[in-house]
């Protein structure tokens, strides 16, 4: 496995084995890798002759300085769990070498950044915007890999390879869940034992939240029952949970009956802020 730090490196390997025909998948990410991530690495290795991993925690994305300080980092275990599960490259830049100043152009993705992550994180899609559009000059894939844990996320990345005609295609992936039904993300680290036990009530609350939409209740119902759900476990400070089309992230009154109906919540937990999604 290859590892690199710059730009240059990154591009001049690359470029090298574009030209000997071999096609790139990529995965970027964040570090502090998990289950959830090595699966992308899986289905990238499946359809592709290369398959490239970033590593960056990309501060434009962070609103809150905080959580960007607190953003485990684990670059020796991440490169190794790479390695085992057959990464070819791991691009893992220092913030000089992605911003050597700091970008002036700003994405605006209407409503899709309005809602949900996008109301609660402000600024948070425009630096995953510039961060995954630099990373795709970079890196030139010709498949992306996205989780639809952070299925905002996907919605965004999608509308701007349209907008920018990035010539690659982007491959939503299932989120991938520890056995009691918690969402894997490197944000459980931080979970203390008696959080950690509670955290499952997450995905427990989307199950019967799913549901209760689909035997016909308004999505103002259901979300009337999550509040009181939660109301027996105060550990817990629910953001939002919102009922919305999977596809334009709008909210609908009742599960959607023409397309696919999503479940999006985040909720603090001891200070950690976790979000889930169901859609159906
Ligand atoms: P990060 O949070 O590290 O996630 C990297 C990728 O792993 C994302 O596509 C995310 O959706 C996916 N992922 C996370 N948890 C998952 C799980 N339990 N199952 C399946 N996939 C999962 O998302 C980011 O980084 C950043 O915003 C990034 C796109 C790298 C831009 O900085």
């Amino acid at each position: 496995m290859q590892i690199f730090n710059t730009i240059a490196e990154t591009q001049n390997y690359l470029k090298a084995q574009q030209k000997a025909g071999k096609t790139i998948g990529f995965v970027p990410t964040m570090g502090a890798l998990h289950t959830g991530h090595i699966s992308l690495i899986e289905s990238s290795k499946k359809e592709n002759a290369i398959t490239v991993c970033s590593i960056f925690v990309n501060p434009t994305q962070f609103n809150n300085p905080e959580d960007l300080k607190k953003y485990p980092r684990t670059l020796e275990t991440d490169c190794e769990m790479l390695a085992k599960a057959g990464c070819d490259v791991v691009f893992a830049p220092s913030a000089e070498e992605m911003y050597p100043s700091l970008p002036k152009l700003k994405f605006d993705f209407g409503t899709l950044e309005t809602v949900m992550e996008g109301k609660f994180r402000p600024g948070h899609f425009n630096g995953v915007g510039i961060v995954v559009s630099k990373l795709f000059n970079i890196v030139k894939p010709e498949k992306a890999y996205f989780g639809l844990k952070d299925l905002q996320q996907v919605a965004v990345i999608r509308q701007m390879v349209n907008d920018l005609s990035f010539d690659l295609e982007i491959i939503p992936c299932p989120t991938l869940r520890e056995a009691d039904g918690l969402a894997m993300s490197s944000r459980n680290t931080r979970l203390s034992a008696e959080t950690r036990a509670l955290a499952p009530h997450i995905y427990q609350l989307l199950t019967l939240a799913k549901e209760q939409l689909q035997s016909g209740a308004s999505a103002a119902e259901t979300q009337a029952f999550a509040t009181d759900y939660f109301r027996n476990y105060p550990a817990f400070e629910l953001e939002y949970l919102e009922i919305a089309n999977f596809d334009t992230l709008e909210p609908v009154t009742q599960a959607d009956t023409a397309g696919k109906t999503a479940i999006c919540i985040a909720a603090f937990l001891g200070g950690v802020r976790l979000i889930d999604n169901i859609v159906f």
